[in-house]
């Protein structure tokens, strides 16, 4: 299980969802099935619309970073990731401030999602 908070000032208040790691949800799939107002159109990491900020609670050791193709392309583009954080990610599961929703698969953490 994990813990996934979404904060906005889209919404009221923040939301806090458990997420069952292991069924690889993506985020954005998280957030639709909660309602959440998170921007997307492509669903498939072309367009960039649903990138989020998210960050892994702290006191947790991040587990490893699994940026995907698309997401180091349209990040990258749209000036959200530098070459830098990806080699950080790549090489030092050092995760990115920035993902795209519909690329991150939920995993067995908790994190704060801010879009
Ligand atoms: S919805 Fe287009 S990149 Fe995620």
């Amino acid at each position: 299980m994990a813990n996934v908070t979404f904060s906005s000032p889209r919404m009221k208040k923040d939301l806090t969802v458990y997420a069952v790691a292991g069924d690889t949800k993506t985020l954005l799939a998280v957030a639709q099935a909660n309602k959440l107002p998170v921007d997307f159109e492509c669903e498939n990491g072309e367009c960039g619309s649903c990138a989020v900020q998210v960050s892994v609670l702290s006191g947790k050791t991040p587990l490893g970073v699994a940026l995907t193709e698309k997401e180091k392309i349209v990040l990258k583009l749209a000036g959200k990731i530098t070459p830098q954080q990806i080699a950080d990610a790549e090489n030092n599961d050092l995760p990115p401030p920035w993902r795209l929703a519909c690329q991150f698969i939920v995993r067995n953490e908790d994190v704060i999602v801010q879009f």
